[in-house]
């Protein structure tokens, strides 16, 4: 049997209406507060609220600028607030995004440097401050990972962080927090979260147990996630339960191809993560069961999707058009997505061997 390392050290308290336990939960000694969210989370989710009420009578400030897909610079305009405030702990509510930019403000508020210095390699000199994270989407994981992704809008690039010292320390799972999601919302992250089981499992770095975990969450998803777009409080606790399950998955296989060949069509054309995932789903699948290591993992998955009509079928079932060109995406931009791709680390973790010449033969098989 293949030998694995597995941490995660993030405390989670999961269930409906649990948020109600948060501010026992919380160590008193974090008197100064930060909550990193969006607008649309502030006004529309009842989770700010919740966690405000919960916080009481400690000192806490809002920062609701997080924009979706947030940026170098308003996580630098985050942890200047963060630093002026003398924040102690950086509380993220919402969908990945402000969880992803509450690590990214709890680095920066105790490092001196621009954030775009720490994801070029430099180790932080200071540890980041703790993070809490709040989901209010049942889709990136991210409140059990130790990653972050921003956006370079100069270089149209999506740039992932890792840093174990970024694992939340705790994060409180309340499925009644995701109750206000849009349907589009709830597709796209049940479908992000289908993905990172998915791509952890073909991962090079599977092992068994990430695999049993994998699988169970795909068996979730795949039979859930039309009742929680209905909008039924069962299955979307159930959404919220593998999504977060999926973030452990990729917290040990990672994610492969498949996301980073999404990212492009977040950055050039503006699609949803979980949505430009779905779309591409199908193309790398196929990709897989001709040139990967791991033919047996993929015909797996193949029979797992099969009640479904398959991967394509399962994803267009949602209302998801697996043909980017039905997002505007043309044959000429596909050299500049390349660019991106083949330089990312996650290339070295899929189970193929992948060159410039697959990534545009996928990205033009699914145009
Ligand atoms: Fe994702």
């Amino acid at each position: 049997m293949k030998p694995f390392l597995f941490h995660l050290p993030t405390e989670v308290l999961f269930g409906r209406g649990r948020i109600r336990e948060f501010g026992a939960r919380l160590d008193p000694k974090f008197e100064r507060i930060l909550i990193a969210t969006d607008k649309n989370v502030a006004l529309k989710s009842p989770a700010v609220d919740a966690v405000l009420s919960e916080l009481q009578p400690r000192q806490v400030w809002l920062f609701q600028d997080v924009a979706e897909n947030p940026t170098f610079e308003n996580i630098e305009e985050g942890a200047r607030f963060a630093r002026d405030l003398r924040a102690e702990i950086i509380i993220g509510v919402g969908g990945g995004s402000p969880m992803d930019a509450a690590k990214g403000i709890a680095l920066l508020a105790a490092n001196g440097k621009d954030l775009s210095v720490y994801l070029s390699g430099e180790k932080p000199e200071n540890p980041p401050l703790p993070v809490v994270c709040v989901p209010t989407t049942s889709g990136t994981g991210s409140e059990v990972t130790p990653y972050a992704v921003f956006t370079d809008v100069e270089n149209r690039n999506k740039v992932g962080y890792a840093n174990s010292s970024l694992f939340p320390i705790l994060s409180i799972v309340d499925p009644e927090l995701t109750s206000t999601m849009p349907e589009p919302v709830i597709i796209h992250t049940g479908l992000d979260a289908l993905t990172h089981a998915l791509e952890s499992f073909l991962s090079t770095q599977a092992f068994w147990m990430n695999d049993i975990l994998a699988l169970h969450v795909i068996d979730v998803v795949l039979w859930n996630l039309k009742q929680a777009v209905r909008k039924d409080p069962e299955a979307m606790t159930k959404l919220s339960y593998a999504s977060m399950l999926a973030g452990i998955n990729i917290t040990h296989g990672g994610t492969i191809l498949l996301h980073i060949m999404g990212y492009c069509l977040t950055t050039f054309h503006g699609l949803p993560h979980g949505k430009a995932n779905a779309a591409l789903l199908p193309h790398v699948l196929d990709f897989m069961r001709k040139h990967s290591t791991v033919k047996e993992k993929v015909r797996k998955l193949d029979d797992l999707v099969e009640p479904f009509g398959g991967a394509r079928q399962l994803i267009e079932s949602f209302g998801v058009s697996t043909r980017l060109s039905s997002y505007g995406v043309s044959e000429e931009e596909l050299g500049e997505f390349v660019k991106r791709v083949i330089v990312k680390s996650d290339i070295k973790i899929t189970p193929a061997p992948v060159t410039e010449q697959d990534i545009f033969q996928i990205y033009r098989s699914a145009l």
